[in-house]
């Protein structure tokens, strides 16, 4: 395992349940829609920082590279779907992301610092599952997968460090804080199966 992998697993709270593992091999097609979804939201949730704090050069430059990117893995899910007939659509949001937003102070620059640790947690939580994933997946996507979990260990890197910036100093009890929430949604029972969803029992 490299390195950036094994900072990423020390990180986080807990493994992927091997429950969501076997429902993601078994729906891949909404595996897939779901990933464009997340790709598509990482864009516009750098280009919403973009637009909140104009003051910040080094977050501006950073999320503005982020944005591009989360782009460009939009565009290459879109291209993965298109060959393997699988069509677009709407999906509800997982809890997940709405579930760690719900801890963010409403006040700067608590929000910010928050913001970013979320940020931090998701991209480090698509790495896991990116890698959790690639073993058990057909040559191309797990050769995609496995490309996208080095960028995603990049920007979990890149929104820790802003974060640290912008609370002028460590972020580790408040980070502490979100993982445990976080732990709670990757391991509690979820309703419907999405990219960073819980185990979904009855499928
Ligand atoms: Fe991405
Ligand atoms: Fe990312």
């Amino acid at each position: 395992m490299n390195d950036a992998l094994q900072e990423i697993h020390d990180f986080l709270p807990c493994r992927t349940p091997q429950t969501w593992i076997d429902s993601a091999l078994a729906n891949q097609d909404l595996l897939l829609i779901d990933h464009a979804h997340c790709e598509k939201k990482a864009a516009s949730t750098a280009l919403s920082l973009m637009y909140r704090y104009v003051d910040n050069t080094e977050l501006l430059n950073k999320m503005s590279r982020l944005a591009r990117e989360e782009l460009r893995h939009f565009e290459q899910v879109l291209a993965i779907m298109k060959k393997r007939g699988v069509t677009y659509a709407h999906l509800s949001p997982a809890r997940y992301a709405a579930g760690l937003r719900e801890a963010v102070r409403t006040e700067d620059p608590g929000r910010l610092v928050d913001v970013l640790i979320v940020g931090a947690i998701i991209e480090a939580r698509s790495c896991e599952r990116f890698a959790a994933l690639a073993p058990s997946l057909d040559e191309k996507l797990a050769e995609f997968y496995n490309s996208l979990l080095k960028s995603e260990a990049r920007h979990y890197q890149n929104y820790l460090t802003l974060a640290e910036q912008a609370n002028g100093g460590p972020v580790d009890e408040r980070v502490v804080q979100f993982l445990a929430i976080e732990q709670k949604l990757i391991e509690s029972p979820d309703s419907e199966f999405r990219f960073h969803s819980g185990p979904v029992l009855a499928g």
